[in-house]
């Protein structure tokens, strides 16, 4: 059997361990595997090569992806998706494993709806993905994201000062509530909540009163004031999936705090830190276990389907049902934003 592999979207780390997995699980069980470069740009132009053992060999640790990314959507250039499915089938692929996020596996999606043998691993540092507890990369951000929260406490301390910390997430807020609970955050702000400036400030001279001098705040990049719609974004301009690069909410917030404090509120912007690197030991294993239940549920020919992670077991769960809806916080879990307020 012939499978082909790609990984598309922002990257993260634990892709080059789950391609080590594919194509180890792969060979053991009669598998050849090729990889697709730069996500679907590679099928769209046939940009492809081979992966044996040794091309994988020394990748597990390693972060970003051996085979590039990027955010080519086939289904926005005329005849795309046919050229895909042609090049696909020149390459006398028998199916073909799609490692990303909702955009990526939103297109293995469609191509399944066109007769494509496909199956998702779902891959994002944003862990927006329905129906797995976690995302591929998530749990190697997160440590990233604590690690800076750590650093950025004894700074704060040591020089009295509200210091804010922006992360990713795009509409969900995952990293910040998670990072700012590892992290020890004294405001966590995500998207699914709008914030309050005139609260935040309250609670930082709630610590003055207390004599705690520093504070710390942590805010997704998606995060929006009361009574405002729209998200800080970076630039205007937008992927060809429709999403526009968010950032600078970390800025604006300073900018409203500095004004009713009259001290300057500085900002750390944590942006790629948090993307690069080497994966954690949990995605290095998701990684591993996704990889090997991918080719698994095809050599079974399970397909139109994605990875998921559901409690301690690795499930085949259809794209088409996983994608329906986003994945934001669940209100249940707001709790942990404001415990020791
Ligand atoms: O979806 C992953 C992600 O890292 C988001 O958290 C972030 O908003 C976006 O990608 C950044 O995109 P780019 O790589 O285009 O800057």
């Amino acid at each position: 059997m012939r499978a082909g592999v790609l990984s598309g979207g922002g990257d993260s780390p634990g892709i080059n361990a789950a391609l080590r997995s594919i194509v180890r699980f792969g060979a053991k069980h009669g598998v050849e595997v090729v990889g697709f470069l730069e996500g679907w740009r590679g099928p769209l132009e046939n940009l492809v090569r081979p992966l044996s053992m040794s091309d994988v060999s020394g990748i597990l640790q390693v972060g970003g992806t051996i085979l590039g990314t990027s955010r080519t959507n086939p289904f926005r250039i005329d005849g795309g998706a046919e050229r895909v499915l042609e090049n696909l089938k020149r390459n006398k692929l028998d199916f073909l494993i799609a490692i990303g996020g909702d955009d990526t596996m939103g297109v293995a999606h469609r191509l399944a709806g066109k007769g494509l043998n496909v199956v998702g691993i779902p891959q994002t540092i944003d862990n927006d993905i329905a129906m797995t507890d976690y995302s591929l990369g998530f749990s190697s951000a997160l440590e990233a994201v604590t690690d800076a929260m750590d650093r950025l406490h004894t700074t704060a301390a040591s020089h009295n000062r509200v210091l804010i910390l922006e992360v990713m997430g795009r509409d969900a807020g995952w990293l910040s509530l998670m990072g700012g609970v590892a992290g020890g955050a004294d405001v966590i702000l995500v998207p699914e909540k709008r914030f309050s400036v005139d609260a935040i400030y309250r609670r930082i001279q709630q610590r003055e009163a207390q004599k705690k001098h520093f504070s710390i705040i942590i805010v997704a990049e998606g995060s929006r004031p009361e009574g405002c719609d729209d998200q800080v974004v970076a630039e205007a301009e937008v992927d060809a999936f429709g999403h526009a690069r968010l950032g600078g909410i970390g800025q604006y917030l300073a900018n409203e705090l500095s004004d009713r404090m009259h001290v300057p509120v500085r900002v750390t912007n944590l942006a790629y830190l948090q993307r690069g690197g080497s994966p954690a030991p949990f995605d290095r294993i998701l990684a591993t276990r996704f990889g090997a239940a991918a080719i698994e549920f095809a050599l079974e020919r399970k397909f139109d389907v994605m990875t998921a992670l559901q409690g301690i077991r690795i499930m085949p769960v259809p794209l088409g049902e996983a994608l329906a809806k986003p994945r934001p916080i669940e209100d249940w879990l707001f709790y942990l934003i404001d415990l020791f307020e």
